[in-house]
Formats: C-alpha cells, sequence, structure tokens
C-alpha cells in the first residue's frame, strides 16, 4: 500500500508505521489522519501482522501535532468535526485495536503527536524527546482525547498542569509521571520498542486482544470493567490458545 504521508515497513510479525512529514515535523494535516486509519486497519485485519510500532520519520519529532494551518479556516462545527473524526477514525480505533501498538517516541511529541502516542497501548521515549499539550497557547484545547487519556495516564492534578501551563516536559520527567513506560537513548529506541513487541508476539494472540479489551473497559464511561473482565476471560476458554498453554504448563 503506497501513502503519501506513511512509510509502512516488516520485519517478522512487527508492522512499523512511520509517519513521514519531516519538514512539517509530522504534523498530522488531514491526509495524515485519513491514511493512519487506512493504515491500522490493514494492520489490524492483517494475518500477519501479530503488532505495531509507530513512530516519526527523522531524529527531531515524533509528531509535533496537529496541522495548525489547518486550523485558519474552521468555524465551531468544522472543529468538532475535525476532533470527532480524528477521534474516531484513528486514536480511538487504535486504543481499542486487537493488537498491541507501541508508540516509539523519537523527538518531540506535542498536542495530536503526544495524543496519538497516548492512544497506542505502551510507549517508549528516546531520552531528548520533549512532550508536552501546547493547544492553550494557540486559544484551543486538545482534540483528540488529551484531556481525557493524560488525566488517566498521570492524575488530574498534573494534567491540569501540563495543559494550563502547556509547558513542555523531558523524557525524564515523563517516565517520572508514568507517562511514558521507558526512556533510552535514541539509538536504542526501535531495539527496546522492537525487544517489548516480540515478548508480547510469544504470548497468546487471543489473550492479547481480550487484555486490550478488558483494561480499556474499565476507563469507559457506563461500562463495568469488571463484567467485560469476566467475559473476556470466558472466552478465552474458547481458545485453542488456552487449551494448548494449559497442557502445555501440565506436562
Ligand atoms: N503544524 C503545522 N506545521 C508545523 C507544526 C504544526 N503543528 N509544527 C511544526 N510545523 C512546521 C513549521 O511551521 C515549520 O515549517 P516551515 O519550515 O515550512 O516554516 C517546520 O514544521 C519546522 O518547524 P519550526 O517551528 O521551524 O522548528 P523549530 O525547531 O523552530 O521548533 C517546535 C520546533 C516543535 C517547538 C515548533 O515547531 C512548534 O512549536 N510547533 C507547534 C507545536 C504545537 O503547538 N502543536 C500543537 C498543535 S495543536
Amino acid at each position: 500500500m503506497e501513502f503519501q504521508n506513511l512509510l509502512i515497513e516488516h520485519k517478522g510479525r512487527i508492522q512499523y508505521i512511520i509517519i513521514n512529514r519531516e519538514s512539517k515535523l509530522n504534523a498530522l494535516n488531514k491526509i495524515t489522519i485519513a491514511e493512519l486509519h487506512t493504515a491500522f486497519y490493514a494492520a489490524f485485519n492483517d494475518l500477519n501482522v501479530g503488532g505495531i510500532i509507530i513512530t516519526g520519520a527523522g531524529q527531531k519529532a515524533f509528531v509535533a501535532g496537529a496541522d495548525i494551518a489547518e486550523f485558519a479556516e474552521l468555524d465551531g462545527e468544522g472543529g468538532a468535526d475535525l476532533a470527532r473524526n480524528g477521534q474516531t477514525t484513528v486514536f480511538d480505533m487504535i486504543e481499542n485495536g486487537s493488537k498491541p501498538v507501541i508508540a516509539a517516541i523519537n523527538g518531540f511529541a506535542l498536542g495530536g503527536g503526544l495524543e496519538l502516542a497516548m492512544a497506542c497501548h505502551i510507549r517508549v521515549a528516546a531520552e531528548t524527546a520533549k512532550m508536552g499539550l501546547p493547544e492553550v497557547t494557540l486559544g484551543l484545547i486538545p482534540g483528540y482525547g488529551g484531556t481525557q487519556r493524560l488525566t488517566q495516564l498521570i492524575g488530574k492534578g498534573r494534567a491540569m498542569e501540563m495543559i494550563m501551563t502547556a509547558d513542555m516536559i523531558t523524557a525524564a520527567e515523563a517516565h517520572q509521571y508514568g507517562l511514558v513506560n521507558h526512556v533510552v537513548s535514541q539509538e536504542s529506541l526501535m531495539t527496546k520498542a522492537e525487544e517489548i513487541l516480540n515478548k508480547i508476539l510469544l504470548r497468546a494472540p487471543l489473550a492479547i486482544a481480550a487484555a486490550i479489551t478488558a483494561v480499556n473497559s474499565g476507563l469507559k464511561d457506563g461500562v463495568n470493567g469488571f463484567d467485560v473482565e469476566i467475559e473476556e476471560f470466558s472466552k478465552c476458554f474458547q481458545t485453542k490458545d488456552l487449551k494448548e498453554g494449559i497442557s502445555a504448563f501440565l506436562q
């Protein structure tokens, strides 16, 4: 599949999605959002893909935000459409995907870029990366789920401070806050992301999908996460993976 703003690569069962708009620090314009939807839809439905690593082209930026140039023409309705479309077709889709997605944060992850990383299941950052939600400097708030996911990941007090001050934080601070799982050197970033994903890929894929559904359900309004856990636990008993796993352990 050919994309204007994405590069797709494969190594074994890992698919890499690389946002490739380096001259604009990989900012998410409409085309990139549409292409991300297509790429993730294809990856989640490709039997040869076990998991996905998403990163930005070059060493400077993961993604420096939504494309600010496209905001100039928007009115209230246009803003709502932009946020709703992005949330449902990309950010929620990644979060609720059936395969593990790791963000390898190679540089600036700002605004929509940090929101994209937060929609992923696991985040690994280069020590040079900087993260923030600077939308209020533009007279906006985060619109791709940032107010919700940042609060879920680091707690209300820190989320309020990051969003209202618009300050960028370092990778080390993000690690201390629990915003990223690991911080490594720029050179080790992919190796670390691959090491984690390869370990997950050794596990039963249907159990991994069930774990994603169960963990996410606890953070959804009107959904009882404990009930979903029971349902997903029960479904696991109907899989060949479980029968093989138990018999291998017993032997
Ligand atoms: N949308 C559109 N274009 C962007 C962008 C964004 N979010 N972030 C960077 N770019 C573009 C710049 O306009 C510039 O394009 P040009 O060379 O055609 O003028 C190019 O990317 C390089 O960025 P530049 O600002 O020159 O790099 P820098 O090293 O001086 O600063 C940042 C880097 C990340 C601090 C700065 O680009 C920035 O603040 N970006 C916006 C971040 C933001 O507010 N994101 C949230 C959006 S809601």
